[in-house]
């Protein structure tokens, strides 16, 4: 039986971070086990600029903990105003890895999203010309498609359009949740990737509904029937290169979360590493838990797998149920079982 597993410093390919006091609080948690990260823009107002881009970098850099080895991938917010020229400038410079697509109202801090993507196909060409990431929240927001049906809607209605029309765009759909986005992804060339996060490799939707409702498994895209979590779970272990972490770690205080209309997003940072490490071990595919955290994101965006490594050992792990900030307490997420695998700090 494995006992230590030693694996090159992962990678987190969708993190939001905040700002401010949150931004402190959340950033260690994060920094502690991961090399980079690709940075959500959503904060109010959202970062939608390369100079709006270059101020929140300098933010994130200037919250980390002494002798903090961290990068912040940055990310910009799409806009029907996103200057095309901006775009490619902030590239070139290295500041910026991905644009963003946020169907407008899909989420948390969404209201500046895209309503009509005719408004943005001169950044989405430039982009395909530059070898610059879309990455894509992908859940349709039309009130008439059942929140559990968005994301397979959206898949038919705007994702495969926007890539028939820009050939060569290369897309992250992010945060999949459904057999059919497996599906699709895997149908697709190597231009298309995906993400699944920590949680939605362990919870269902009976997870947050059956016995009493449990805000703080409550996270968007939601969770879906088991059928599906099976399938990321399959998709996640099967070491294919398209398939890799990005936690979608969302912090929000408890506060924001218990109440008539709570947040959505689910904070895994702390415990990723130790869930994925269970979850993998569950799907007897320990072997593959390298490709998943640490090798696939990297390829597909284009930079050096890091250096140093992370070890886990099977001591059994132990996480607080929350993260103090100034703000208020935030819960970690309970993945519902122990943990055996620890990170050696
Ligand atoms: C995210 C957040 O809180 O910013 N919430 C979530 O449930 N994932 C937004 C997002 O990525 O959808
Ligand atoms: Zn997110």
């Amino acid at each position: 039986m494995t006992h230590t597993l030693t694996l090159r410093r992962p990678d987190d390919w969708h993190l939001h971070l905040r700002d401010g006091a949150m931004l402190r609080a959340v950033l260690p948690a994060t920094a502690a086990h991961f090399a980079r990260a690709i940075i959500m823009p959503n904060l109010v107002p959202p970062v939608v600029t390369a100079s709006d881009a270059r101020a929140y970098r300098d933010r994130i850099l200037g919250a980390l903990p002494e002798n903090a080895d961290f990068t912040p991938l940055m990310t910009l917010y799409l806009t029907e105003n996103t200057d095309p020229e901006d775009v490619a400038a902030a590239r070139a410079e290295g500041l910026i890895h991905a644009v963003k697509l946020y169907p407008a109202g899909a989420t948390t801090n969404s209201a500046s999203g895209v309503s009509n993507i005719d408004r943005v196909r001169p950044v989405l060409e430039k982009m395909a010309e530059i070898g610059l990431p879309l990455c894509v929240h992908g859940e349709v927001t039309d009130p008439d498609i059942d929140i559990f049906d968005r994301e397979a809607v959206f898949i038919e209605r705007v994702l495969d359009p926007i890539r028939r029309a820009t050939p060569g765009l290369r897309v992250v759909m992010e945060h999949i949740t459904t057999r059919d986005a497996v599906d699709y992804a895997r149908a697709q060339d190597e231009t298309l990737a995906a993400t699944i996060t920590t949680h939605h490799l362990v919870i269902n939707r009976n997870h947050i509904l059956a016995g009493g409702i449990r805000p703080h498994y409550y996270c968007l895209p939601v969770a879906k029937r088991e059928t599906h979590r099976q399938a990321l779970r399959a998709a996640a272990t099967s070491g294919e290169a398209r398939f890799f972490l990005g936690t979608d770690s969302a912090p929000h205080t408890d506060a924001n979360k218990l109440q008539p209309c709570g947040c959505a997003g689910c904070f895994t940072a702390p415990n990723t590493l130790s869930i994925l490490a269970q979850v993998f071990e569950e799907e007897d595919a320990l072997n593959q838990l390298e490709a998943f955290i640490s090798r696939n994101g990297p390829a597909f965006y284009g930079l050096p797998v890091n250096d140093d490594t992370v070890t886990l050992e099977k001591t059994g792990a132990h996480y607080a149920a929350h993260l103090d900030t100034d703000e208020g307490p935030v819960t970690i997420f309970d993945p519902g079982f122990p943990l055996d695998w620890a990170v050696r700090a």
